[in-house]
């Protein structure tokens, strides 16, 4: 039987890192930068009252949703979408905008998403430099050509945990041609308490050629609900809505988002949690001599060229406890591994059998 030809797709695929852990029970699973105290148990309700309330579709605009969003934000509601996660909000992107031949430019170890649905959809994907695992703004504007239509930046950078500052920011798009779209990823940005740094939300809410994408699967623990949104001029929003699935965001994480968005108690909680283990975390790693970012995100990315394991061998002994973090090969970035910020018992776990690992 001869089936028709499928498109070629060059891009590489996105590949998740739980295999080797489903024939154990329950693995302490530190890899995917998820929420480590969960949902708003607000939100949980609300997913529960649905009941056989399943039978229906789901409102395919959000309507009510994203009016909730826009009050508790202070945004204009027909400036936003509402994706199957933020991921969905970058595919339309570049759906909507790239075609072959068109150039993309990403910081050189920034979230891997970018560059997977630009290449998808034919784009070149020109890598900005990094220092230290952070881009400059003379960086991302060394590899602006007549053919660059979007800039993606991840603030702060998913696996390195950098971000720039609100100066930068505004500097980027300032120097930027007014034709290339920036987007610019809020994913962790409610764990950063820095005067310095501010949300692309807070930044762009008014600028015609920006996008901004946020998610409820960080810090809000919807993850496996997929949820996310993005924010940008009138003109663009309603050009994604033409392309977007009908029902793209499911009743149930519609449900979950409206609570968990509004339950600020939740959120609090979830950020002091996460400063007291970021504080702890550091505070082993630096002991054992492992370096990494000092940051207020979720995680860690850890680098091993100064201890006397590598970053395998450590991958290795930590799955053998249960633990699972994330290797890094596919970033490219040597000897290391990313380790997210899990509740409090994972944590404990996880520092002592790091602590055993090295004798300290
Ligand atoms: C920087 C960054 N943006 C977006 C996402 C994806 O979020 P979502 O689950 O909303 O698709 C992730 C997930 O790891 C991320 O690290």
């Amino acid at each position: 039987m001869k089936l028709p030809r499928p498109r070629k797709i060059i891009a590489e695929k996105y590949v998740a890192g739980l295999s080797l852990f489903k024939s154990r029970r329950s693995p302490i699973k530190l890899s995917a930068n998820e929420s480590a105290l969960g949902p708003s148990p607000k939100a949980v309700k609300s997913y529960s009252s649905i009941g056989k309330g399943f039978v229906r579709y789901p409102d395919s605009d959000g309507t009510f949703f994203r009016k909730v969003l826009a009050k508790k934000f202070r945004l204009k509601r027909d400036r936003i979408i509402l994706g199957s996660g933020s991921d969905q909000i970058f595919e339309l992107v570049c759906k909507l905008f790239l075609n072959k031949g068109d150039e993309v430019i990403v910081p050189e170890y920034s979230f891997i998403i970018y560059r997977i649905y630009s290449r998808m959809f034919g784009a070149r994907v020109r890598y900005a430099k990094e220092e230290n695992f952070k881009p400059s703004v003379k960086s991302i504007l060394d590899q602006v050509t007549r053919k660059t239509k979007i800039v993606f930046l991840a603030n702060p950078n998913n696996p390195t945990g950098t971000y720039l500052d609100k100066f930068q920011i505004l500097k980027l798009r300032k120097k930027l041609r007014s034709d290339i779209l920036l987007v610019i990823d809020d994913a962790y940005y409610e764990y950063i308490n820095d005067p310095n740094y501010a949300s692309g939300i807070r930044l762009f809410s008014k600028s015609k050629n920006v996008l901004v994408t946020r998610t409820f699967s960080k810090i809000y623990g919807l993850a496996g609900l997929r949820i996310g949104w993005g924010y940008g001029s009138k003109e663009i929003i309603k050009k994604l809505y033409e392309i977007k699935p009908p029902f793209n965001v499911s009743r149930p994480a519609l449900f979950a988002a409206t609570q968990a968005v509004q339950d600020t108690k939740w959120l609090n909680k979830a950020i002091k949690h996460n400063n007291f283990w970021a504080e702890k975390i550091y505070e082993t790693l630096d002991e054992i001599g492992i370096t990494t970012n000092k940051t207020n995100v979720n995680f860690f990315l850890l680098n091993f060229d100064f201890v006397n394991k590598s970053a395998s061998q450590v991958f290795n002994k930590l799955a053998n406890s249960g633990i699972l973090v994330r290797q890094m090969e596919v970033y490219n970035i040597k000897n290391s591994l990313r380790v997210t910020i899990g509740n409090s018992k994972e944590n404990k776990k996880f520092i002592s059998v790091l602590r055993k690992i090295f004798n300290v």
